[in-house]
């Protein structure tokens, strides 16, 4: 070997094992970490969080490139045999924006305050656990959330109205929790497009906010709650929403002048006290999905569009609904 080949061998020999130890984790971010391993007891589902090597290369999270250095953006823990509560710790994950805890029965305990830290945060889904608690006021705190999912846990108390403050939120799912008390009347003040709003399967009482009618949400199931009263600012033509389930409620409203959007393809208001006749407006939606049955109502069913393509169960027990799939009226 000349002198020039020599050198060049020195110089990639050192370039590459200096590169190949250098961690891209950041230091405090590992440190953090480490300690929610062990708050979490040290899960086999972890068992690649080895301080020996270069946190960005272990399972359940990512690290964001070099305009953030590096540093820690998504943690997500999904379906492992885990048991304790979420580590306080996670809030000193200063870059997160997905924080996931999610599928782990054994996971206890409350929300901690200390996620109010991550203000980059922009998922955060902590279902199918098992968590206690409210459902935090604190979370308003958290002005780049634009996922919200906390359903599928046993969380009590009521909706924090203050959700209506973070201005990017547009998917909020609460639902099978013990969630008791109104919808806030704030959230007809939502700034962005609301994709989703999930409350169903809790103890959700009181009237239905005529302020959501301000709002065009895609997709809504307010289903298997006590909500009471008029629900009918929900709908309107102009809107552009795909799914409504406010089955197994206590609503009570005449639908006669209710106009349905042209892109509704799921509507359940089974189980309630509506009343009125159907309009002949709704043979215009694309309904994949319909169903009326256990209300007040009355009169002929239209003819036409998608409303003779439901069998009787989804009209039966009603006042004296009538006509196809029912009876013809007399
Ligand atoms: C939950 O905890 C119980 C009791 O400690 C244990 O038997 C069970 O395997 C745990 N389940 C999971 C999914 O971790
Ligand atoms: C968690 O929830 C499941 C299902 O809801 C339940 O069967 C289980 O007993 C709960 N576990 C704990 C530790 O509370
Ligand atoms: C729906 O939109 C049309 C045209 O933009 C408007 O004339 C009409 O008043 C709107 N109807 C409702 C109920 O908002
Ligand atoms: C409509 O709801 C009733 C009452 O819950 C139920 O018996 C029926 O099967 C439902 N129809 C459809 C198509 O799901």
């Amino acid at each position: 070997m000349n002198k020039t080949t020599t050198l060049l061998f020195l110089f990639l020999f050192t370039f590459l094992t200096t590169s190949l130890s250098k961690d891209l984790c950041n230091k405090d971010d590992k440190n953090t970490l480490l300690k929610i391993k062990k708050s979490l007891n040290n899960p086999y589902h972890l068992a690649s969080w080895d301080p020996q090597t270069d946190c960005c290369s272990w399972y359940c999270l990512e690290c964001g490139d070099a305009t953030v250095n590096h540093r820690v953006t998504s943690l997500t823990i999904f379906s492992g045999q885990i048991s304790g509560q979420i580590p306080p710790e996670v809030g000193d994950l200063a870059y997160l924006q997905t924080l996931v805890f999610r599928k782990l029965t054994n996971l206890t305990g409350q929300i901690p305050s200390t996620i109010t830290k991550l203000k980059y945060l922009r998922y955060l889904r902590l279902s199918w656990n098992n968590l206690t608690g409210p459902v935090p006021d604190f979370l308003s705190q958290l002005k780049n959330l634009e996922f919200l999912e906390l359903s599928f846990n046993e969380l009590s108390g009521s909706i924090p109205s203050s959700l209506s403050l973070l201005p990017k939120l547009g998917y909020i799912d609460v639902s099978r929790n013990k969630l008791t008390g109104p919808i806030p009347e704030s959230f007809g003040s939502f700034k962005g497009q609301v994709s989703g709003l999930y409350l169903s399967h809790n103890q959700i009482s009181g009237f239905v906010p005529k302020s959501l009618g301000n709002l065009d949400i895609n997709r809504m199931d307010f289903s298997r709650n006590k909500l009471q009263g008029d629900a009918s600012s929900l709908f309107g033509a102009n809107k552009t929403t795909g799914y409504i389930d406010l089955s197994r409620n206590m609503l009570q409203f005449d639908i006669s002048k209710v106009e349905i959007p042209n892109t509704l393809g799921t509507l359940d208001l089974s189980h309630n006290g509506i009343t009125g006749n159907i309009p002949v407006q709704w043979t215009e939606a694309p309904l994949q999905f319909f169903n009326v049955s256990y209300n007040k109502l009355c009169g002929l069913i239209p003819n036409g569009g998608k409303l003779q393509t439901f069998d009787s169960y989804s009209y039966f027990h009603n006042k004296c609904l009538c006509g196809a799939p029912l009876d013809s009226c007399k």
